[in-house]
This record gives structure tokens, C-alpha cells and sequence, in this order.
């Protein structure tokens, strides 16, 4: 399974997303089975590393950023994912622009999983220190609820055989 994060600079959203995420799937031991990876719908930030901000308020939770590098959806990537989360609304709207009729099924909000009771993860960048904590209290919650489903939709006939 891959599961591809989406927001619009892949600098703050999605790669916390994408931290948190292979957290789970490493509590799980699954990384062999689920891989994850992030990117933005836009390319003002192409190649760099995350933003500082979210780099911290992640390293307070235990969660790393380091290595990773903003890229931008790339076609190919309607194809090769099997998982596709958006971060809000506009994210997922462009996707939807750019996505190959037969994939948009693998089109989703984030945030469609778990209960938050938000809808989307809201863009931290001009916010203060709160909005990048908010992005990991909603991360956290969708990344139990995502792999849960995942677990029970594609592996659980197989790990109870
Ligand atoms: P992200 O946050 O989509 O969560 O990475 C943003 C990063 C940069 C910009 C907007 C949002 N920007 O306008 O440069």
C-alpha cells in the first residue's frame, strides 16, 4: 500500500503528516507493507526541507522531519498511489483538476478518517505556534483512524488466515 500526503507547499502539513503516519505504521511493524510519502500541489517551495516551525513542534512530540525535501504531485503519482489525502479542500480540488478519471477513487481528505470533527487540517504557514500544534492534534487522530481502515480493508482477511 502506498499512501501518498498532499497539501500546498509540502513544507508543513503534509510532511507532518507523513512523520506521523510512518510512526504508526512502524508502531505496527507494517513498513515492509504501507510506505508513505508526501508532496505539494504547488512548486514555491520545491527542494527545500520543511518549515522550521512545523520541525519543532514535531520534534516535541517525538516525531522527526529530517531528510525530507518538498516536491510537487507529480502525474505519475495518480497511478502509483494507492492513497491519496489532501489536507484541505483547495488541495483537494486541484487534485481532483490533475487526476486521471479512473484513479480520482483514491482521492481523499485526510481528515476523512478518524473523528476530529474537522474537515480539513488548516494551513499553519502564517498562523503562530497554536496552528502548527493544531496540524499534529488533527494528524495524529486522522493517522490512527487511516491506518485502521487500512489494516481492516486490505490486510485483516490475510493476517487472520
Ligand atoms: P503547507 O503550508 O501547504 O502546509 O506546506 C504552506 C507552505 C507555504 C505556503 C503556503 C502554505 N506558501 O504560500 O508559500
Amino acid at each position: 500500500m502506498q499512501v501518498l500526503m498532499v497539501c500546498l507547499g509540502n513544507i508543513c502539513r503534509s510532511p507532518t503528516a507523513e512523520a506521523v503516519f510512518r510512526n504508526r505504521i512502524e508502531n505496527k511493524n507494517m513498513q515492509d507493507q504501507i510506505q508513505v510519502d508526501s508532496a505539494g500541489t504547488g512548486d514555491y517551495h520545491i527542494g527545500e526541507a520543511p518549515d522550521a516551525r512545523s520541525l519543532a513542534a514535531a520534534a516535541r512530540r517525538g516525531y522527526s522531519l529530517a531528510g525530507q525535501r518538498a516536491r510537487q504531485v507529480q502525474d505519475t503519482d495518480f497511478r502509483r498511489f494507492d492513497y491519496i489525502l489532501a489536507m484541505d479542500r483547495n488541495n483537494l480540488k486541484e487534485l481532483k483538476q490533475r487526476c486521471p478519471s479512473a484513479q480520482l477513487a483514491k482521492l481523499k481528505l485526510l481528515l476523512d478518517f478518524g473523528q476530529s470533527g474537522h474537515d480539513a487540517v488548516p494551513d499553519p504557514y502564517y498562523s503562530g505556534p497554536a496552528g502548527f500544534d493544531l496540524v499534529l492534534d488533527l494528524v495524529e487522530a486522522a493517522s490512527d483512524g487511516l491506518l485502521e481502515h487500512i489494516l481492516k480493508t486490505h490486510f485483516e482477511s490475510s493476517q487472520t488466515s
